[in-house]
């Protein structure tokens, strides 16, 4: 806890970032991921090898970016910097530690616009990635189903969870470069014995066709999940 803490006050990050609560999800992600590292390595592993794939099938390509970077736990950064000219990771905050090579840029910012809309008080973007459009691979990794979560803590808007995925399955959609989009296509809410208690069908709802490959993510394992609800994702690849 005091550890978290310290991290917390002294983790420079956008002030909507902050007030909204994405810097306190990032470091309890950080600890939950050394927790889970067994449970969670194949998941990285296949995210990795799927990213790397897409930027091999098209390169050479001018710019990489990718939306949802986060820790980079599951992105190849070191082998996607020698791919491209310009390598570009956005996370709505940076964490202390992730470590860059020369032509690697980390920016912080709303990849999707309604959490900065939200906290200013202002309408959000239909084009928020608009800055990164061009000729590049852009990808989203494990990111759809994050998007809402906290923006839906700040609104009373039923619409707003299914009006964020859309809006970011449509910004990719709308990007004139190779798209790849990773994510949770089905998200599972299990008991004790592995029965089922919710089933969120997270990929139909954003309006997205099977997906072309897809694995088994035990996002809360047993023991992470102590007397409470498992959660398990199948997570998808799709080229957009
Ligand atoms: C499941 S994590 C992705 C894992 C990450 N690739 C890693 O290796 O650590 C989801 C990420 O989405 C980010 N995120 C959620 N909403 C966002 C938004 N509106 N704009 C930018 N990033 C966002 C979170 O900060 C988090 O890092």
């Amino acid at each position: 806890m005091i550890l978290e803490a310290l991290e917390y006050l002294t983790t420079p990050c956008p002030r909507w970032a902050r007030d909204m609560g994405y810097l306190t999800e990032a470091i309890a992600i950080r600890h939950r991921a050394r927790r889970c590292r067994a449970d969670w390595q194949p998941h990285q592993a296949n995210t990795k090898a799927a990213i790397l794939s897409a930027a091999h099938a098209y390169g050479p390509l001018p710019e990489i970016t990718i939306l949802g970077a986060g820790l980079c736990l599951d992105v190849p950064v070191d082998e996607l910097s020698h791919l491209t000219d310009r390598l570009t990771l956005i996370d709505a905050v940076r964490l202390r530690g992730i470590r860059l090579p020369k032509n690697v840029r980390y920016l912080c910012m709303d990849v999707e616009g309604s959490a900065v809309a939200l906290h200013s008080g202002k309408l959000a973007s239909e084009t928020p990635l608009a800055d990164f459009d061009g000729p590049g691979l852009i990808v989203s990794v494990n990111l759809l189903s994050q998007l809402p979560l906290i923006p839906n803590r700040w609104s009373d808007d039923t619409a707003l969870n299914q009006r964020i995925v859309h809006r970011h399955v449509q910004s990719l959609r709308d990007h004139k470069g190779p798209t790849l989009l990773i994510a949770d296509a089905v998200r599972w809410t299990l008991d004790m014995k592995g029965a089922v208690l919710l089933q969120e069908d997270i990929a139909q709802s954003a309006g997205l066709p099977s997906p072309e490959q897809t694995w088994r993510w035990p996002i809360i394992p047993a023991h992470e999940a102590g007397k409470g609800p498992r959660i398990e994702s199948d997570v998808g690849v799709w080229w957009l």
